[in-house]
C-alpha cells in the first residue's frame, strides 16, 4: 500500500503538535504526585485571623474573672500583674481616660514625643485587632495554645484594667460590637503617616503603602526601595537579635549591637563557631561556652540569656562574677536552673526549667567555673 501524500502530511502534523507539546507533558507528569490539595479542616486549622468587621471571630465568652486567673498564670511573668510591664516589654495597659472613651479619641497620643509612653490600649484602634493578636501570637513561648474562651476572658481582663469593662463583665461573640464602641482609640486610626525612618512629604512622614507607584519627578528612594533601619537608640536594647534563639527556632536579621561592622565576633558567636578547646591541660578542665551552647540552646536558656548582654535574664557572665569565689556556687546554681527564681536580679521571675538534672550540673558548673567563653 502506498501511503496518500495526505496521510503523509497529517502524519507530518500530528508529529510537530506532539514534538512541542512533550515538553509541556513532561513537565506536568514530573510535578505529578508531589503535593495535594489542601483539605477543608487544614484550612480551617490556617483561617483563623478576625477581620474589623469581626468576621471570622468565633462564638465563646470569657469573663473579666476567669481572665484575671488565666493573665497571672500565663502572661503576668511578661506583662506584669497588671498589664504595666516591666523593665523588657512596653506596657499594655495605662494611660487612656473616661474622656478618650467618649470621644474615642486617646488624647496622650497628641503628646507625640512628650508622651510618658504608648501602651496597646493607647494605640489600638480595632477590638479585633487586639484579640487576634493574642489568639495568634500569644503566650509569647507557646502561641496558639489558647482556646477562644481564653481569649475572651483575657481580653476581658485588660479592657477591665483599662477601665473599659466593670468587674463582672463577660465579652463574648455577641458583645465585641457593642465593647467596640467603647474603645478609647477607635477613632483615632490614621493612615496618612508613613513608618519611621520614612520619606518627609509636606511635613508628614509619606505613608509607604499608598498602592500607586511614583512615575515622575520622584522623591530619592520613593520607588522600589523596600527598607528597614534600626536608630542608634534602639541598639542593644536586648543584646544582639541575631544571635538569640527563641522557642520556635533562630531568630534571623540585623545585627542589633552598637557598631554592627566591629561587632561580629561577639562572645557568644565566637565560643559557638569557635575552635574545640585549645589541647592545654587547664583548657581540658574547665567547662568553655562552645560544650554548651548545644545545652543552652536546646533547653532555651539563650532566648532569655546572653553570655555578656542583659537580656530578659542576666548575662551568663554576670552570674559568674556573682557568685565567684563562693563556695556553693555549683549547688546553689544548679537548684536556682531547676527550679527558677525571682528577685535577686530585679523584679523579672524565671519560671522553673524541665532541663535534664545532667545537663543543670554541667551549666551550673560552667557557671561556677567562670563561665569561660
Ligand atoms: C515570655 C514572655 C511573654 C508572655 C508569657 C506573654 N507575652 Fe505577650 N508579648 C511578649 C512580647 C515579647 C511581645 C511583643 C512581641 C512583638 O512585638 O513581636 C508581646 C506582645 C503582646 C501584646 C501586644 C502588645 C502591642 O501593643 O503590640 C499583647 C496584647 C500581649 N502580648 C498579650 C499577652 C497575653 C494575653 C499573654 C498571656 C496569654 C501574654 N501576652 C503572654 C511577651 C510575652
Ligand atoms: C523566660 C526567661 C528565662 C529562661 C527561659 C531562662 N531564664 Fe534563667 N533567669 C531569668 C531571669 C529573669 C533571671 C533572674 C531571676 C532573679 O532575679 O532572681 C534568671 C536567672 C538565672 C540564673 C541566676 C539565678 C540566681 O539566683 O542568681 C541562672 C543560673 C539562670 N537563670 C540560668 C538559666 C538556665 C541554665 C536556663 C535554661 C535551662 C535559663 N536560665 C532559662 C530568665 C530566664
Amino acid at each position: 500500500m502506498s501511503r496518500s501524500p495526505k496521510a503523509a502530511w497529517l502524519a507530518a502534523l500530528v508529529l510537530a503538535v506532539l514534538t512541542t507539546c512533550l515538553p509541556a507533558q513532561a513537565q506536568v507528569s514530573r510535578l505529578q504526585g508531589i503535593g495535594r490539595t489542601a483539605t477543608p479542616a487544614e484550612l480551617k486549622a490556617w483561617d483563623i485571623d478576625v477581620r474589623p468587621d469581626f468576621k471570622g471571630l468565633p462564638p465563646g465568652q470569657g469573663s473579666v474573672r476567669r481572665g484575671e486567673q488565666l493573665w497571672e498564670a500565663q502572661c503576668a511573668s511578661c506583662h506584669g500583674t497588671f498589664g504595666e510591664s516591666n523593665d523588657v516589654f512596653t506596657p499594655l495597659v495605662g494611660y487612656t481616660s473616661k474622656q478618650d472613651m467618649e470621644s474615642g479619641h486617646v488624647a496622650n497620643l497628641r503628646l507625640g514625643a512628650n508622651a510618658p509612653t504608648r501602651t496597646s490600649l493607647m494605640k489600638v484602634s480595632q477590638l479585633s485587632t487586639l484579640w487576634d493578636y493574642i489568639y495568634r501570637a500569644m503566650p509569647w513561648t507557646a502561641p496558639k495554645t489558647l482556646s477562644p474562651d481564653d481569649v475572651y476572658a483575657l481580653t476581658a481582663y485588660l479592657l477591665n484594667l483599662g477601665g473599659v469593662l466593670p468587674d463582672d463583665f463577660t465579652l463574648s461573640d455577641r458583645n465585641m460590637r457593642e465593647v467596640q464602641s467603647r474603645l478609647p482609640n477607635r477613632n483615632g486610626m490614621t493612615t496618612r503617616h508613613g513608618l519611621w525612618p520614612g520619606i518627609e512629604l509636606g511635613g508628614h512622614l509619606r505613608p509607604d503603602v499608598q498602592g500607586s507607584a511614583c512615575m515622575r519627578n520622584c522623591l530619592p528612594g520613593a520607588v522600589g526601595t523596600v527598607a528597614s533601619a534600626l536608630p542608634d537608640y534602639a541598639r542593644n536594647a536586648h543584646g544582639n537579635l541575631a544571635e538569640q534563639s527563641r522557642a520556635l527556632g533562630p531568630t534571623r536579621g540585623a545585627n542589633t549591637l552598637p557598631t554592627p561592622a566591629g561587632a561580629a565576633a561577639s562572645p557568644v558567636v565566637a565560643a559557638a563557631a569557635g575552635a574545640a578547646p585549645a589541647a592545654s591541660a587547664a583548657a581540658a578542665e574547665s567547662l568553655r561556652a562552645a560544650q554548651l551552647m548545644p545545652v543552652l540552646q536546646k533547653n532555651v536558656c539563650v532566648a532569655c540569656h546572653a553570655m555578656s548582654d542583659k537580656l530578659v535574664g542576666p548575662a551568663f557572665q554576670e552570674i559568674a562574677a556573682k557568685y565567684k569565689g563562693r563556695a556553693d556556687a555549683e549547688t546553689y546554681l544548679m537548684a536556682k536552673i531547676r527550679q527558677g527564681g525571682q528577685g535577686v536580679w530585679g523584679a523579672i521571675p524565671m519560671p522553673a526549667q524541665s532541663i535534664g538534672e545532667a545537663d543543670a550540673r554541667r551549666v551550673a558548673q560552667w557557671l561556677a567555673q567562670g563561665a569561660r567563653p
